[in-house]
């Protein structure tokens, strides 16, 4: 029996810049400079709050199609679920949030903030696209981001969905992805992990499995960075 999250869906749940810095261990400062992608954006305001702070973040969502009120019309009772049953689960540790309540205020300020910045970037730095595709250049990116779509989702997306979404992340990205959580709602391992990295498709590419010290989702206090393992360019890693 299922011990974790049951979602009949993807959630459009958003996290905040703080929440991305820490579980992506993200240094701020030295994304300076760097073009960054972040990929199944969502409701997050990581985009609002980076771009705010002088970073240059573009969002990629396959919701990025609808107004910004359709949007509130889907995001705030996909909240309001996962707020009530979230507490009474053994796959969370509540260090950081504390409390459904508190979690709730985190999803709630992202959400905000994204509706107010979509308004204005919808088109610009919030920009449609469908994985397994996406509607950049080569090599656009020097780092492109994905938080809770890949891996967490693994009895939703299956293992081709996976891999092709990858290979075209990397495609779009000149030095780095990284992608978090790297465990299911069931906070278990992905299975497809293993598998990617063994992939003779994959070949090219280096992944390494990165300790943080923020967990939430049990087991969840590591991101996975993916590199090209012959660089395309000089490209510093970020
Ligand atoms: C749980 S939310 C995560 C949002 C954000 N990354 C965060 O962590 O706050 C998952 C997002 O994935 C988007 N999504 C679902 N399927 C997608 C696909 N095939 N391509 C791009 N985005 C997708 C949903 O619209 C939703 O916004």
């Amino acid at each position: 029996m299922k011990q974790g999250l049951v979602l009949d869906k993807v959630v459009l749940l958003g996290r905040t810049l703080e929440e991305y810095r820490r579980y992506f261990a993200l240094d701020l400062e030295k994304l300076r400079g760097k073009v960054v992608l972040d990929v199944a954006a969502g409701v997050s305001s990581f985009c609002a709050e980076a771009n705010r702070l002088g970073l240059n973040v573009t969002a990629s969502d396959s919701i990025y199609n609808l107004p910004g009120d359709e949007i509130r019309r889907r995001c705030e009772p996909d909240l309001e679920q996962v707020t009530q049953v979230i507490g009474n689960l053994k796959t969370y540790r509540w260090v950081f949030y504390r409390s459904p309540e508190l979690l709730r205020r985190f999803r709630e300020r992202a959400y905000r903030a994204f509706l107010d910045d979509y308004r204005s970037g919808q088109g610009t730095r919030y920009v449609w696209g469908r994985l397994p595709k996406l509607p950049f250049r080569d090599n656009q990116f020097d780092l492109a981001l994905v938080s809770y779509l890949l891996f967490v989702y693994e009895d939703r997306f299956d293992y081709e969905f996976h891999k092709r979404s990858l290979l075209e992340i990397m495609r779009v990205t000149r030095v780095e992805a990284r992608l978090y959580p790297i465990v299911t709602f069931e906070a278990r391992r992905c299975a497809y992990l293993d598998r990617l990295k063994e992939d003779p498709d994959m070949r090219h590419f280096t992944f390494e499995e990165v300790p943080t010290d923020f967990e939430f989702l049990v087991n969840s206090n590591y991101y996975l960075r993916m590199t090209m393992t012959v660089r395309r360019d000089e490209g510093t890693a970020v």
